[in-house]
C-alpha cells in the first residue's frame, strides 16, 4: 500500500529522474537536480529524526541520524562538484577573452 504522502514523493521524484534521462540535459544540470533530490532527502530524514524523537526512540533516532549523516556527506559531494564545475565554466569564460 503506498501512502498519500508516499505518492506525492513519488510523483515529485518522477521529474527528477525525467531530468536526469533527457538526453538534452548537460552534466552540470544533471548535478544540479540531484542538488535537488539531495536537499529533499535533507528534509525528509530531519522529519524521521524528529518523529522518532517524538516518539522517544533512542535506538531509533540513532540509526537515522547516522543514515542523516550520510546525506549530509551526500549534499557536501554534489556542492563541491557544482562548485568545482563552476570554477571551470569561469576559467574556460577568461580563457576566450
Ligand atoms: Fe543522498
Amino acid at each position: 500500500m503506498i501512502t498519500p504522502c508516499a505518492s506525492v514523493q513519488a510523483t515529485a521524484s518522477k521529474g527528477i529522474g525525467d531530468v536526469l534521462l533527457d538526453p538534452r540535459t548537460s552534466f552540470v544540470e544533471c548535478l544540479e537536480t540531484i542538488l535537488v533530490a539531495e536537499l529533499a532527502d535533507q528534509e525528509s530524514w530531519a522529519a524521521l529524526v524528529r518523529a522518532a524523537e517524538a516518539l522517544g526512540e533512542s535506538s531509533l533516532t540513532q540509526k537515522i541520524t547516522r543514515a542523516q549523516q550520510t546525506e549530509v556527506e551526500h549534499l557536501t559531494k554534489v556542492r563541491g562538484w557544482l562548485e568545482a564545475a563552476d570554477q571551470a565554466r569561469t576559467k574556460v569564460a577568461r580563457s576566450t577573452r
